[in-house]
């Protein structure tokens, strides 16, 4: 039986797009059953509909406050018999009465390697300006379980990325995002597989 898996988005969506893909190619045994965005106009919600994936907005304001908000992605989830949760490319903080309810079944993306350029604050270009300014010579993407502290559950898959002398927070973001399309549907992939074990902080791939 296929893995029904549910996807929030804040943006672009092209991690969406890679886990799309390798749903419609059969590499992951899954069905992705929702694609759920605060943002009314990410395009990630475009190509859920491209794909005929029902597409859905749920508004943090007019929910009136976190607890709601949440409250009513939990629903949501729980209406389409969501089994998997990906967080690829979503911003706002995922709230405890998810991650309680999908413990060890919520996998995040980070580009960077945690627990290096993580945690709150540290999201899109902001990871990128800080690796850059630290001086790092590598950098790279990170899946991993969410827990109830910010990028801190445990990984799943780590993929590296030379940082350039000449790079920009744009060349290394680009970089680092060919890495994210990899390890993400790969991390997906496994856990449909049912190939991933925890142990505590660590998971292991079975
Ligand atoms: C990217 O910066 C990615 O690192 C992070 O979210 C941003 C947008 O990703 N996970 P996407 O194109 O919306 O998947």
């Amino acid at each position: 039986m296929s893995t029904r898996i549910a996807v929030l988005c804040s943006g672009g969506g092209t991690n969406l797009q890679a886990v799309i893909d390798a749903v419609e190619a059969g590499t992951i045994d899954g069905e992705i059953v929702l694609v759920l965005s605060n943002a009314s106009k990410a395009y990630a919600l475009e190509r859920a509909r491209k794909h005929n994936i029902p597409a859905v907005f749920v508004s943090k304001k007019q929910a009136g406050s976190d607890e709601a908000f949440n409250d009513e992605i939990l629903k949501k989830l729980q209406e389409v018999g969501a089994e998997l949760v990906v967080l690829a490319g979503y911003l706002p903080i995922v709230g405890k009465q998810i991650v309680k309810a999908y413990e060890h079944r919520i996998i995040n993306i980070h580009p960077a390697l945690i627990p290096s350029f993580c945690g709150p604050g540290m999201y899109g270009h902001h990871v990128h300006e800080a690796v850059l300014a630290y001086g790092a010579k590598i950098s790279g993407a990170t899946t991993h379980f969410v827990d109830e502290e910010v990028d801190h559950g445990g990984v799943i898959m780590q993929r590296s990325v030379p940082v350039m002398e000449d790079d920009t927070p744009d060349t290394l973001a680009a970089r680092v995002l060919t890495v994210e399309h990899q390890i993400l549907p790969e991390s997906v992939r496994l856990f449909c597989a049912g190939k991933l074990g925890v142990d505590g902080r660590r998971v292991h791939v079975l």
